[in-house]
């Protein structure tokens, strides 16, 4: 339905777009695309308010490097959407919220930031087996985040984890259906299927575009909880929150990456059915980040 809604074309074709109104746009970073999970439910959410979308290809995927690099990373990225007119800053990587969140908030305390976690708390309510699976990155479960949604939310209820290093690199590449994505969905989880979970808690931003695969694979037993939907309604509290324009009629969207934009543009269309100029941005060696003339 989101999906039909979005081809319909709330998208400009032209190659550029400027966001007049300097702190107008919601901008949002990922290390790729998974982000683009939440952007469309903002989107449907929030249809008159511009993206301004990043995604960190350069570096991508976050989910193995230290809690420390994932910090430095976005806080240059941060730095730059504020630069191009953010008013506020979705952080649409479970991974970048553990390891900055509440660090980004101390660097920049103006700034309105929107954070991602793992759904525990719906999944602990909703569960009768009492057996809760939580899927994510290495770096998301090592974060104080993640611990202090298992010391509040879990006392009743198990939560068991399981990393999934190779879904996030499956979804970059494309692979939303292949054999080896479909393997390896099966391989991780089938581990907790047999712990009796009936609750999955999508706890990276990327799983929601393997969600078919994710479904055949756990069966109607068990529910798949994704935040997308609960972060754009944050979203939108936050913007009325704090009086940010949310006027545009046809909004003028934004998509960069630091990555190949024509991979991009490639996936934008793929997973959310847009056809969008994509801006390339790069690092420098001072980690920041510089928009590039479009290519
Ligand atoms: N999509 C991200 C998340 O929500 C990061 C995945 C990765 O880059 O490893 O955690």
């Amino acid at each position: 339905m989101a999906e039909n809604r979005l081809k319909k074309g709330n998208f400009h074709q032209s190659t550029q777009y400027s966001i007049r109104d300097p702190r107008s746009a919601t901008g949002i970073f990922d290390s790729g695309v998974g982000g683009l999970s939440v952007a469309r439910e903002i989107m449907r959410q929030l249809p008159a308010q511009p993206i301004l979308y990043l995604a960190d290809q350069a570096h991508a995927p976050y989910g193995q490097r230290p809690l420390s690099e994932i910090r430095a990373l976005s806080e240059g990225i941060t730095r730059f959407l504020l630069a191009q007119g953010a008013g506020v800053i979705v952080i649409a990587c479970n991974t970048a919220s553990a390891a900055a969140l509440h660090w980004l908030r101390r660097q920049f305390p103006d700034v309105p930031f929107v954070g991602m976690e793992p759904a525990v708390k719906p999944a602990t309510t909703h569960t009768h087996s009492g057996q809760v699976g939580v899927i994510a990155t290495a770096a998301t479960f090592q974060g104080e985040l993640f611990a202090s949604l298992l010391a509040r939310f879990a006392n009743d209820v198990i939560v068991h984890t399981q990393v999934c290093p190779d879904l996030a690199p499956l979804v970059e590449a494309g692979e939303l259906s292949t054999d080896r994505a479909r393997a390896a969905v099966r391989g991780y989880l089938t581990p907790l299927l047999a712990t009796g979970i009936d609750q999955l808690v999508l706890g990276c931003t990327h799983y929601p575009f393997l969600r078919p695969l994710i479904e055949e694979v756990v069966g109607p037993g068990v529910e798949i909880i994704d935040p997308a939907p609960a972060v754009a309604q944050q979203t939108g509290r936050v913007l009325a929150q704090r009086g940010l324009p949310v006027t545009a009629q046809r909004p003028a969207h934004r998509f960069l990456t630091t990555g190949a934009p024509d991979r991009f543009r490639i996936a934008l269309h793929d997973l959310l059915g847009l056809t969008a100029a994509v801006e390339p941005v790069r690092w420098d060696a001072a980690s920041r980040l510089a928009l590039l003339s479009s290519s």
